[in-house]
Formats: structure tokens, C-alpha cells, sequence
């Protein structure tokens, strides 16, 4: 008989916030200044994946042959800075529709939740929206209360998705068994992770980016508590 769940694991990147788009304009520019382009459908090889992994996909779509460390880790640090700009402007505003009342369902339902992102970010995106478990005086001025039990971030990991690691510490810092455990996701990457931690997956976004995904929803407006509970 299926596994009841009793917990819920979210990426961050485009689950919660639409950071997605940042990541994929600062590539963008990225590789505009070394003379090609990136498209939306390249950019989803992108996602989920670390800062270093996604610049050498980035490198290999521009045909760009070896470089040195030295010359990537300058080029992932300008990518990075741009990426700030845009995630340090972040408020409470940019969570995305829906989400603040899916938590508060599930939370007052008493699943426990974890974020479990690649990103090395994270935590200042989570201070910056008010969600984050160091964030007491922004907690304290927009009057959120903590909703995650464990943030597993990509400061935390060492092999990024689609590796389960970072799903697997959620679980274990949550002290439920991965097979309790239900992730959202939009990225491939990221649901292959929570597959290889047998987990059951809920793809966020287009049907067609996420065909490994056990069920896809555009977003979490008008999301029912159900979808849990039927997975
Ligand atoms: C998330 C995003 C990826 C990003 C990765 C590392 O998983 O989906 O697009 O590359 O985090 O993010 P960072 O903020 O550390 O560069
Ligand atoms: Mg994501």
C-alpha cells in the first residue's frame, strides 16, 4: 500500500519565487558578452543545476572550448552579481500566487515542510521574502510566522540534482522516511532527484518540461490540500 505523506520538501527557484527568470536572464547576458545566445528551451537544461554545472552547459551551447578555472570562476562570479541585483530588489510581493496559502494549509493540516534547493542563494532569498528561520526582524515586520522546518540549501550539499542528496538531508532533517516524502519541482533535473530519493514528485510548469513529473500544476493558485492527499 502506498506510503501516507507526512511531509513536503519545495525548491525554491521557481517553486516559490520566480528566481527562475533571473537565473535565466543573468545566463542570458552571459552569453551574450561572449558573442551567442540562450533560449527558453536551452535554459531548461539549466535548471536546478548548480552555479558551476550550469556554466559548463552554458559553455557547451556557445561552443566555448576550454577555459581555465580561473576564467570560469570569473565568469560564474559575474553571473552571480547579476543574478543579486535582481534578488536583492526581492520582497514578501514576489512570492509567487498561491504559495503563502498552500502553506498555511498544509501547515495548519500539520504536514511538516523543508526547502530543498541547489542554490548557495538561498538564504538571502528566503531573508528577503520573509520566509527564512534567520529573519526574525523581517518575520517580525510583515508578521509571518516560519513555516519550514529545515532549509537544505545548495551551502549544505555536494552534488547537486539531479542527485538526491539534497532531498535526502530534507528528509532526514525533517526525520521522515524519503518514502513519506513529496516534492515540488519545476525543474527535470529536480524531479529526477526526488525519484532517486523515492519520493513522489508534483512538477510546477509546463506538462511538456516535466514528463517524469507523477502529476504537473501550472502553479499553486487554487491548489487543493487532495493533491496530497491522492498522491
Ligand atoms: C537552483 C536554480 C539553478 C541554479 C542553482 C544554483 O537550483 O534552479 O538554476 O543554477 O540553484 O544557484 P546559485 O544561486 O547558487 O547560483
Ligand atoms: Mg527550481
Amino acid at each position: 500500500m502506498a506510503q501516507k505523506i507526512k511531509a513536503i520538501i519545495f525548491d525554491l527557484d521557481g517553486v516559490i519565487v520566480d528566481t527562475a527568470v533571473f537565473h535565466y536572464l543573468a545566463w542570458k547576458k552571459l552569453a551574450n558578452t561572449m558573442g551567442f545566445d540562450l533560449t527558453e528551451a536551452q535554459n531548461e537544461q539549466l535548471k536546478g543545476i548548480s552555479r558551476m554545472e550550469s556554466l559548463d552547459i552554458l559553455l557547451k551551447i556557445g561552443n566555448k572550448g576550454s577555459l581555465s578555472t580561473a576564467e570560469k570562476q570569473q565568469l560564474a562570479t559575474s553571473k552571480n552579481k547579476w543574478y543579486r541585483e535582481n534578488i536583492l530588489k526581492m520582497t514578501p510581493k514576489d512570492i509567487l500566487p498561491g504559495v503563502m496559502e498552500f502553506l498555511e494549509t498544509l501547515k495548519n493540516a500539520d504536514y511538516k515542510m523543508a526547502i530543498g534547493s541547489s542554490s548557495k542563494n538561498a538564504g538571502t532569498i528566503l531573508e528577503r521574502i520573509g520566509l527564512s528561520k534567520n529573519a526574525g526582524t523581517i518575520l517580525e515586520r510583515i508578521g509571518l510566522e516560519n513555516y519550514f522546518d529545515a532549509v537544505v540549501d545548495g551551502t549544505k550539499i555536494s552534488r547537486s540534482k539531479p542527485d538526491p542528496e539534497v532531498f535526502l538531508k530534507g528528509a532526514q532533517e525533517l526525520n521522515i522516511p524519503p518514502e513519506q516524502c513529496l516534492v515540488f519541482e519545476d525543474a527535470e533535473s529536480g524531479i529526477e532527484a526526488a525519484k532517486n530519493a523515492g519520493m513522489k514528485t508534483i512538477g510546477v510548469g509546463k506538462p511538456e518540461n516535466l514528463p517524469k513529473a507523477d502529476k504537473v500544476i501550472p502553479g499553486f493558485q487554487n491548489v487543493n490540500i487532495s493533491i496530497i492527499e491522492n498522491s
